[in-house]
């Protein structure tokens, strides 16, 4: 008796809770988005560029942290795609990462609904196409998740909040440009710098009032420094972290990286350039736009201000001053310091080198000696089928070493919850862009030539940013420490697009032995299955 009514009241009380949790649910946003060639001429030539839904760049996705968004993707191109949601973190979630080893392909004519939450994230992101260079020529767009109302932001809400993509771009069609690096030739200069998909737009605001530029580097391959004529910025937010509020003058922005700043309209009525310049290239491209105040009757004059004549150090130092603000929050009230990421003791360290070698006569790209090749099955599948001969878990060393480089399909095994350090070694004399899917990471250092273990008494284990993405000066490293909380099989590539095609990248497979749906959700049930996947049931 005593037990039935016992046993009723809890039934009483999970009804009760299912149903505040019922009440108290994220949002779903649902969205169709038709994936189609178009025609522009954001250089004055018509090109083929890449539309979503008609949109060139592609629909800004406005969300709200933890929002649920259930894009469903129609693919109109004659080719394979895929969009991938750069800085998403997919939490438990590889399986929407978008990239190739963790998805096929969505094929000509069909199309697979994504379904992913931006759980516990907030900032400036981007999408962009994963497949062959399609992103070359379009198909991206601004992703900014907003914080929920009841969580502060660091910073007073902005009159409005523009999202600027920039990138480097080439009157050369994709296809052309894939056949470049397909017969093992490197990309030629790109052609120009373009802001939303032009070489001229113009941002209006009132005098006195402050705005937020949301500022991305879409391109393939250039770092891009930006900068307003007569005007200060004010960085608050780099990739999700809430940054100790610097002024500048002109921010450095490299590719597959996003950033915002505050500019207030505090000089006289006039119009001012904006201006973004490529950098650390012996071309200087340059995109200048408009900053309009609208009580204003004098359009752009005077000279297009100069981006800094010293490159590399400036940059570097630059970079240095990019720290967290620990009493800020992020996406959760707790403060960003709390973690104190640089008190947790490293599990491992790696050393990543990159290299240009030639294989087989043709340009690639590698780490540490192995230049990545993509398989017919997505990794994620393969390890989830059990389907041997799709990836190795030993051809990429841990530290750099000496040999010939090879092609493989190179995954890295690690542990759920290790907390590992990796240096980025780059002995190249070219700027590197290393990014991480699934995560964001601690930034701890940059040093110019070769890393050592001495090279961690120079860390920031206080207050360094997280990010998804670092930048790797010439002859030069960077160190970055990752609390591997989320377990999948995550690309890591270079962001620069052409390095990633043709083999710098590899995948970083945080396994934990035991099944759990609490550490990862099971296989979508609209997976599209291909290669050796295919006729598994899902
Ligand atoms: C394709 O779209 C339909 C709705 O039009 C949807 O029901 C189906 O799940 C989608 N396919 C995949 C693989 O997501
Ligand atoms: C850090 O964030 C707090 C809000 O938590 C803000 O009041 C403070 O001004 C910020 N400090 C800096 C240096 O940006
Ligand atoms: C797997 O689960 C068992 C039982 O819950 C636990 O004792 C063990 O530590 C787990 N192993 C790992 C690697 O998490």
């Amino acid at each position: 008796m005593g037990r039935t009514v016992l046993l009723y009241s809890v039934f009483v009380v999970v009804t009760l809770l299912s149903v505040s949790l019922v009440k108290a649910e994220d949002a779903y946003r649902y969205f169709t988005w038709t994936v189609t060639y178009g025609t522009a001429s954001p250089m004055g030539v018509p090109q083929q560029v890449i539309l979503i839904n008609g949109q060139f760049p592609g629909p800004r996705l406005d969300v709200v942290t933890n929002d649920n968004l259930i894009i469903n993707v129609i693919n109109k191109l004659d080719a394979p795609f895929l969009l991938t949601w750069n800085g998403i973190k997919q939490r438990k979630n590889s399986w929407q990462d978008g990239v190739l080893g963790t998805n096929c392909p969505i094929l000509p004519n069909s199309n697979f609904t994504y379904k992913f939450q931006t759980k516990d994230q907030i900032g400036t992101y981007t999408y962009f196409p994963s497949t062959f260079m399609h992103k070359a020529v379009g198909g991206f767009g601004g992703l900014n998740v907003y914080a929920r109302s009841v969580i502060p932001v660091p910073y007073p809400t902005p009159a409005v909040d523009f999202t600027l993509l920039i990138g480097d771009w080439y009157k050369t069609s994709h296809k052309a440009l894939q056949q470049f690096l397909d017969s093992g030739k490197s990309l030629p200069f790109p052609d120009g710098i373009l802001i939303n998909g032009k070489t001229q737009s113009t941002f209006s605001g009132d005098q006195g009032k402050t705005y937020m530029f949301r500022i991305s580097n879409v391109g393939l391959s250039t770092s891009i420094n930006f900068r307003i004529q007569g005007h200060t910025m004010k960085l608050v937010e780099v990739e999700g972290s809430h940054v100790v509020q610097n002024t500048y003058d002109s921010l450095d922005v490299h590719v597959g990286q996003s950033l915002s700043v505050l500019v207030t309209l505090n000089q006289s009525p006039k119009d001012y350039y904006i201006v973004a310049s490529t950098r650390f290239a012996k071309q200087v491209l340059t995109a200048t736009s408009v900053l309009h105040y609208t009580n204003s009757q004098t359009s752009v004059s005077g000279p297009v201000p100069a981006s800094p004549a010293d490159q590399i150090q400036w940059s570097m130092n630059q970079a240095r001053s990019l720290r967290w603000n620990l009493t800020a929050n992020a996406a959760r009230p707790n403060p960003q310091g709390s973690y104190h990421y640089g008190k947790i003791t490293t599990t491992k360290t790696f050393v990543f080198a990159n290299s240009a070698p030639l294989i087989n006569g043709k340009q690639r790209y590698a780490v540490n000696r192995v230049s990545y090749i993509n398989p017919d099955t997505p990794l994620k599948l393969a390890d989830y089928f059990n389907i041997p001969g799709v990836f190795s878990l030993d051809s990429i060393q841990s530290v750099p070493s000496d040999g010939h480089a090879f092609l493989a399909t190179s995954v890295v095994p690690v542990s759920l919850h290790d907390f590992i350090e990796v240096v980025f070694q780059n002995n190249e004399n070219a700027m590197q862009s290393w990014h991480l899917d699934g995560y964001d990471f601690w930034v701890v250092g940059y040093g110019s030539g070769q890393w050592s273990s001495a090279s961690r008494t120079a860390y920031n284990l206080d207050d360094a940013l997280t990010r998804h993405t670092a930048q790797v000066y010439p002859n030069s490293w960077t160190a970055i420490l990752v609390s591997l909380d989320n377990q999948g099989m995550w690309n890591m590539r270079s962001a620069i697009w052409e390095r990633q095609y043709v083999g710098q990248q590899f995948y970083l497979r945080v396994f934990n032995p035991n099944h759990s749906l609490a550490n990862e959700y099971d296989i979508p049930p609209n997976a599209l299955l291909c290669g050796k996947a295919v006729g598994r049931h899902s």
